[in-house]
């Protein structure tokens, strides 16, 4: 079964932490949105979409990868970092237009200051911790 997740993770990296605990341990490959905004998917089993939540979506690298880039019928699992709460449905308009088969949702929380969360020295500090990497880890590992 040949997996890739494609990332952003622009803010602290706390995506990113994930995404490579995963790769380790998991065989997946990844791809950085940001970096790479073009790629052939069709080869792939199962795509994962990974980022921070910003305004209550995925990142807006991501939403446009997927847009352009993930072919219809496919397996797609989603993982996201949040200061507040997980946001999937944006993402999941696209992934509905795909005809894709979403086989799971991931989130935790991810170390936040924007905005007036700087003054207090940002939210979910010192997250994703070792739990959330163990948690994310036996997400993508238990997928079918
Ligand atoms: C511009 C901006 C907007 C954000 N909007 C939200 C939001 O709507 N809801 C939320 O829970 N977290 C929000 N966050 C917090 C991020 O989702 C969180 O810090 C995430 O872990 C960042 O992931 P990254 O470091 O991989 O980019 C926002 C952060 C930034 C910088």
């Amino acid at each position: 079964m040949k997996t890739v997740i494609v990332y952003a993770s622009v803010h602290h990296g706390n995506t990113k932490k994930l995404v490579e605990k995963i790769a380790k341990e998991c065989n997946v490959d990844l791809i950085d949105a940001v970096q790479q905004p073009k790629a052939d998917l069709s080869d792939y089993d199962r795509i994962g979409f990974a980022s921070g939540i910003y305004f209550s979506k995925f990142h807006q690298t991501i939403l446009k990868f997927a847009s352009e880039n993930l072919p219809e019928n496919k397996k797609v699992f989603m993982i996201c970092t949040y200061g507040g709460n997980a946001a999937y449905k944006p993402l999941e308009v696209i992934l509905k237009e795909k005809k894709t088969d979403i086989i799971g949702k991931f989130g935790c929380k991810g170390y936040d200051t924007f905005g007036p969360f700087k003054l207090v020295g940002g939210i979910a500090k010192g997250h994703p911790d070792g739990n959330d990497l163990k948690a994310a880890v036996s997400f993508v590992a238990g997928l079918q």
